[in-house]
């Protein structure tokens, strides 16, 4: 076995079936419309990718590399499917994925809701203009002061997560005098990763009140008895990179047969349901999974199926997609420094960017593709890996792609799907600035996130 097929065949967050070197390979200069935001293209004359009509090569010069390009329509239209296929339900963008305020700002003018998980995320979704009450206040260690700032801002449904919790909001309500509405963070026992859900080991981690272990049902008597907070309803989030509706079952019909013990009970029917994230995007040709509307259709008609069962009345539904709408809509553009053929193993192509920018192959193993973004190319393909420029050997953007032989330094490259956990992951290793965000969107780019500087860095140094 050679190094390379030594490595895990499945990454739970890469979303891929085996690695992409089993791939054959295709047109170098082909783009998989599942991989790509929707204006994306390449133009017949130049051989060049266009965004929303503007040349690549036009985006490199004005911005640089490395950039993070977001397909502004793109995004929109993906709120919009997403809207659409839950219906009446509230859609929250979870901002972890990506969040900044031009981002907020098309998140409010397209109805949704956010849900953020830190202080740091609810100070750029007010700065962006989201209304409070559209909120949703998640973490597990909320402290004290941003609860306070919280619940003094107004935010709509704050998820509790731990009796301390608990606690602290009880007190803050009792002192301010208001009536904070919470969601119970439920652990169903059902934690979904790519294609299968595992009902083993769910139990152990850090997020939520056990279903299983009674914490839940206690916390749910907690909040009833201080009678100080407002108890809406119970949430639920199974895990990240879900294709089909399968995991989501498990977790409605679990999550309800509490509701249904609650009503029981107490005699209170909780009046909202959260199902959470975690909706899949394709990262390589090797990744199908299901649509938004086919995912909405299954995970409401489970919810109703199950409510007349238990003769409950259907409460009203959210979910908290970030992956689904902001990973296709965004891709990096690099380019290319040095390309080193490695006798008889495989070509290294390096980018000016890396692990910095993009963090999950190293800690997923998450599989990704590239290709030359700046022109066509009549060469044969070549397999290639894209390596960036820190200085360590996991420094990993693509483990595996078929890239034109005549790759070559200068040329852009661009890796689809990077819109997702990529800047909102990204740091500073190697004192390396962080790359900007610029938006395209009818024929114009304009920077939503600036480029970091090398003084931007230097100015945190005050010995
Ligand atoms: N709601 C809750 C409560 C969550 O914890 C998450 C993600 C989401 C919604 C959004 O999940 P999404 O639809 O984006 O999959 N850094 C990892 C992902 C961590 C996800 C954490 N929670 C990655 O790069 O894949």
């Amino acid at each position: 076995m050679r190094a390379h097929e030594a490595g895990a065949l499945h990454a739970d967050l890469g979303g891929s079936h085996g690695p992409s070197w089993l791939r054959t390979p295709g047109d170098v200069n082909a783009l998989v419309p599942t991989l790509w935001p929707k204006t994306v293209k390449r133009d017949d004359r130049t051989g060049a990718l266009t965004v929303a009509g503007v040349d690549i090569n036009k985006i490199a010069e004005e911005h640089g590399t490395p950039a993070y390009i977001f397909d502004e329509a793109d995004f929109r239209e993906r709120c919009r499917r997403f809207k659409e296929a839950f219906g009446g339900a509230d859609v929250y963008y979870a901002g972890k994925a990506f969040i900044a305020a031009a981002i907020v700002r098309i998140l409010v003018e397209e109805g949704l809701f956010l849900d953020v998980c830190t202080g740091g995320e609810l100070a750029v979704a007010l700065k962006g203009g989201m209304p409070p009450e559209r909120l949703g206040f998640h973490g597990n260690n909320k402290s004290t002061s941003e609860l306070s700032r919280a619940v003094e801002a107004g935010v709509g449904r704050i998820i509790v997560d731990s009796f301390d919790e608990i606690g602290r909001l009880t007190r803050i309500a009792r002192d301010t005098g208001k009536t904070p509405k919470v969601l119970i963070r439920v652990t169903v026992g059902v934690e979904a990763h790519t294609h299968e859900y595992i009902a083993t080991a769910h139990e152990d981690q850090k997020f939520g009140f056990s279903l299983a272990g009674g914490a839940a049902e206690q916390a749910v008597e907690r909040i009833l008895a201080e009678g100080v907070l407002e108890l809406c309803g119970l949430h639920s989030h199974i895990g990240s990179q879900i294709f089909d509706s399968s995991g989501f079952e498990v977790a409605a019909r679990r999550i309800l047969g509490l509701q249904a013990k609650i009503h029981e009970k107490h005699g209170v029917e909780l009046p909202e349901l959260d199902l959470g994230g975690g909706f899949g995007i394709a990262y390589t040709t090797q990744d199908n999974p299901a649509e938004p509307a086919d995912l909405a259709g299954d995970l409401m008609r489970i919810v109703k199926q199950e409510c007349a069962a238990l003769h409950l009345s259907v409460p009203h539904l959210s979910v908290e997609p970030g992956r689904a709408i902001v990973g296709p809509a965004m891709f990096t553009l690099y380019q290319v420094g040095t390309v080193k053929d490695v006798d008889g193993i495989r070509t290294y192509v390096s980018v000016d960017g890396g692990m910095s920018d993009n963090i999950r192959t190293a800690l997923y193993d998450a599989a990704y593709s590239a290709t030359v973004a700046g022109r066509t190319s009549t060469e044969p393909p070549i397999l290639a890996r894209v390596v960036g420029k820190h200085c360590e050997a996991g420094d990993i953007v693509v483990k595996d792609e078929f890239l034109p032989a005549d790759v070559r330094a200068g040329d852009l490259l661009a890796v689809p799907g990077t819109g997702a956990y990529c800047r909102s992951m990204a740091s500073n290793y190697n004192h390396v600035p962080r790359p900007p965000v610029v938006a395209v969107a009818d024929g114009a780019s304009r920077v939503i996130v600036r480029r970091e500087t090398e003084d931007d860095l230097l100015r945190l140094d005050v010995g």
